[in-house]
């Protein structure tokens, strides 16, 4: 399945204005791994997610997704092969209603009208959002644009999946959907996050980004852990993998409690 694999290797991007934000990144994605990027704001997820699909083109360095280096004349395959799900959804949706957003890709693709209709239809359904689909998606709340961004998507059934900053402005019940989502698919996941608890549930491997190079490149459980690391790259240990604040006051009060009645116990 080597047209699943995603390799970058000594990756740099300035922007037009100079600001240089990828600074030789390297990396080998293989297929049915599921990898979470993750560092400060500004360390240049977006900017290295916007590669993987030739939104933005290398300054220096190679892209591979698949068997060929991704090059002008590919980038319709890699389009089909990778499916991007930006910051921002308003940068996603543009048509009169949500069902074109979602039918968009699909029909570009030259799929017959049922097919297309049914594929909106399963999306629209797996984001929870099928009475949504005559609105008008500037008339939507953030996480609705957000979900209608996502089922525009996977109407397109990509093999690799690759998404920034997903589960921002989704409630709690939307968070927890596209989590389970996630986790049924099998293919090919690349996560841009601050979302870390997310990662820590649904990628096995993550890549820490500090201004613009790798810091860290591993086991999501073990880096996540590691609290010099977290420091090093301005991230904060998720919270699942914190101690809990109203355990551990109540285990000091029975601590203390305990000091008070007895007037021996540490
Ligand atoms: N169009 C642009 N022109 C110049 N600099 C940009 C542009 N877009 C982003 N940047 C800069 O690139 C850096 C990385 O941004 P970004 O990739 O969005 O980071 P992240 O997603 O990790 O928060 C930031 O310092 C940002 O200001
Ligand atoms: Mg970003």
């Amino acid at each position: 399945m080597s047209h699943h694999i995603i390799e970058a290797q000594d990756l740099h991007y300035s922007y037009p204005d100079g600001t240089h934000v990828i600074k030789g990144v390297s990396f080998r994605i293989t297929h049915g791994e599921s990898v979470a990027i993750v560092g400060a704001n500004g360390a240049g997820k977006s900017t290295l997610l916007l590669h993987l699909n030739g939104y933005l083109r290398p300054t220096q360095g190679t892209l591979r997704i698949g068997d060929y280096p991704l090059t002008k004349r590919n980038l319709k395959s890699v389009r089909r092969t990778v499916g991007m799900v930006f910051q921002e959804p308003d940068d996603q949706l543009f048509m009169p209603t949500v069902f074109d957003d979602v039918a968009f890709g699909p029909l570009n693709l030259g799929l017959p009208l049922t097919e297309v209709e049914e594929r909106v239809i399963n999306a629209l359904e797996t984001v929870g959002m099928p009475h949504l689909r005559d609105k008008p998606p500037y008339k939507l709340s953030g996480g609705e644009k957000r979900s209608a961004a996502i089922a525009a998507v996977l109407s397109m059934s990509p093999d690799i999946l690759v998404m920034d900053e997903p589960t921002s402005d989704l409630d709690p019940r939307a968070r927890r959907r596209l989590i389970e989502l996630l986790k049924t698919f099998e293919h090919t996941k690349i996560i841009a996050t601050h979302d870390l608890d997310m990662a820590v549930d649904i990628c096995e491997r993550t890549i820490v980004i500090y201004e613009g190079r790798i810091t860290a490149d591993g086991s999501t459980l073990e880096l996540l852990q590691d609290e010099t690391l977290l420091e090093r790259s301005g991230l904060e240990k998720p919270l699942g993998m914190q101690s809990c604040p109203v355990c551990e006051s109540n285990e000091k009060k029975v601590i203390k409690d305990g000091l008070h009645s007895t007037g021996r116990r540490r």
